[in-house]
């Protein structure tokens, strides 16, 4: 039976087998193996004189209001105690220019203005712009009238936004969304406004804290806000929400990947482990009429699960059970998902989330796991949008994004074996992971 998810006692509750034992060093041993070389350039950094070149972590008062309405400010504070470490010097002054040096600064100063084109987006999101104009253009005051801006400003903001294809002019001075900004509007099919609300209440933390992060290798979240995320929407279940429904926004756009990715014809139930609000079960419990599902979730989210279950007509074929994976996972799945689960966490916790599954998938044959996440090209170079959620990983709860070897590598600690990796869309994919056949034994 699994019991209700309680934080504190996650290591109390978890007598550790010799293999178990074993499993955690192998994790440690994975996690060290990429720390030498990070000590090395910190150390560099730290030997500087004056002061550390990254803005140093906002206190506590002032991360919090990052998740707030307060985000602007946030901003302007960590924009401005930036610009006092810079201590106002251009350390290039005085050094001759070339031909093309002037473009190459200004090429680097755009890439560094992106921050302010994504705060622009993530501030309509918060307004709802693409909810205002879904009916047609508006003029910007309009527009201000009913967002509860200044109409001035509202008109410079849209200004940038045109000039990044979001809305456009449709004739006079009135604005209207283009197809690039379509997916502004909450009922797009493939709505991301709540993944942008998201990101702007938290970009501030990940903006101002990164410093932290880069000096300690260690989430700047807890630094910030006193607790570690999750706990940390416990406590603001409003917050949650506004986590949740990003949460939705995102498996919405990737459902359709994983349903032609993974063919579940022949399943008969599967657990979602770390499940949300059941986005994601309802679409296969949809697809597949013979599947059953159980969603594993902590209480908060666990009740919003099970309603939204409900109101699609799939409560009888699916439990909501209210746990802790690090503890226990529902056993008789023959597939255990894992969605976006595994770059929350650092090695340890995401072994410790693998082996509770193992467990649980050791009483089914033929069982298996399904982790969909975002992998990392190998090499440092390659483009990906995992580059960008790694570093968020690593500021919001010390987790990151990994490459095919390296969840093959953690599957391998937590006894499984990665069998198969199916792409599911542009930044998703689908790793298979059954468990490891057992060794055979030496004849005396
Ligand atoms: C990044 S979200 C992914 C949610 C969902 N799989 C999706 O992709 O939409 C991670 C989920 O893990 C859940 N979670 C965090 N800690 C947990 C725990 N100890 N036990 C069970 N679920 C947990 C969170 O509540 C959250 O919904």
């Amino acid at each position: 039976m699994v019991r209700t998810y309680d934080a504190d006692d996650r290591d109390a509750d978890l007598p550790l087998t010799q293999d178990e034992k074993a499993a955690e060093q192998e994790a440690d041993r994975i996690r060290d193996a990429r720390r030498p070389a990070r000590r090395e350039t910190l150390g560099r950094v730290r030997g500087r004189s004056g002061p550390h070149p990254i803005h140093p972590v906002p206190n506590a008062d002032a991360g919090a209001r990052a998740w707030g309405p307060d985000t602007a400010a946030m901003i302007a504070e960590a924009v401005g105690a930036g610009a006092k470490c810079a201590g106002g010097q251009s350390e290039g002054a005085g050094t001759a220019m070339e031909p093309g040096d002037t473009d190459d600064g200004y090429a680097l100063l755009a890439l560094g203005e992106r921050l302010v084109q994504a705060r622009a987006l993530q501030a309509a999101a918060e307004l709802r712009l693409g909810d205002l104009l879904a009916d047609g253009p508006l003029t910007p005051t309009d527009l201000a009238a009913e967002a509860g801006c200044d109409p001035d400003a509202l008109h410079r903001l849209l200004a940038l936004l045109a000039s990044d294809g979001i809305v456009a002019r449709a004739g006079g001075d009135r604005f209207e969304l283009t197809r690039a900004g379509a997916p502004l509007r909450s009922d797009h099919p493939a709505s991301v406004r709540a993944v942008l609300e998201l990101d702007g209440a938290v970009a501030p933390l990940v903006i101002g804290a990164v410093g932290h992060s880069l000096e300690t290798g260690e989430p700047s979240f807890p630094q910030a806000l006193g607790t570690d995320i999750y706990a940390y929407m416990d406590e603001h279940p409003d917050h949650g929400e506004v986590f949740d429904r990003a949460m939705d926004d995102l498996t919405r756009l990737v459902a359709p990947g994983l349903l032609a990715a993974y063919d579940f014809s022949e399943v008969r139930r599967v657990v979602d482990v770390g499940g949300g609000n059941g986005m994601l079960l309802a679409e296969i419990l949809r697809a597949y009429p013979q599947v059953e599902g159980v969603l594993l979730e902590v209480p908060r989210v666990a009740g919003a699960a099970q309603e939204h279950l409900r109101e699609q007509g799939l409560s009888e074929r699916c439990r909501v059970v209210a746990g802790d994976f690090f503890a226990e996972v529902p056993e008789g799945g023959d597939v255990y998902l894992l969605k976006g689960v595994l770059h929350n966490w650092p090695e340890r916790e995401a072994l410790q989330i693998l082996r509770s599954c193992r467990r649980a998938m050791s009483g089914t044959r033929g069982a298996r796991l399904l982790a969909v996440e975002s992998l990392l090209p190998d090499g440092d170079d390659a483009p990906h949008p995992a580059r960008t959620t790694d570093l968020a990983m690593l500021v919001l709860s010390g987790g990151r994004e990994r490459t095919r070897a390296e969840y093959a590598e953690l599957m391998e600690a937590a006894g499984l074996q990665l069998e198969a990796v199916r792409e599911a869309d542009s930044r998703f994919a689908v790793l298979e992971g059954a468990l490891t056949a057992p060794r055979p034994t030496t004849p005396a």
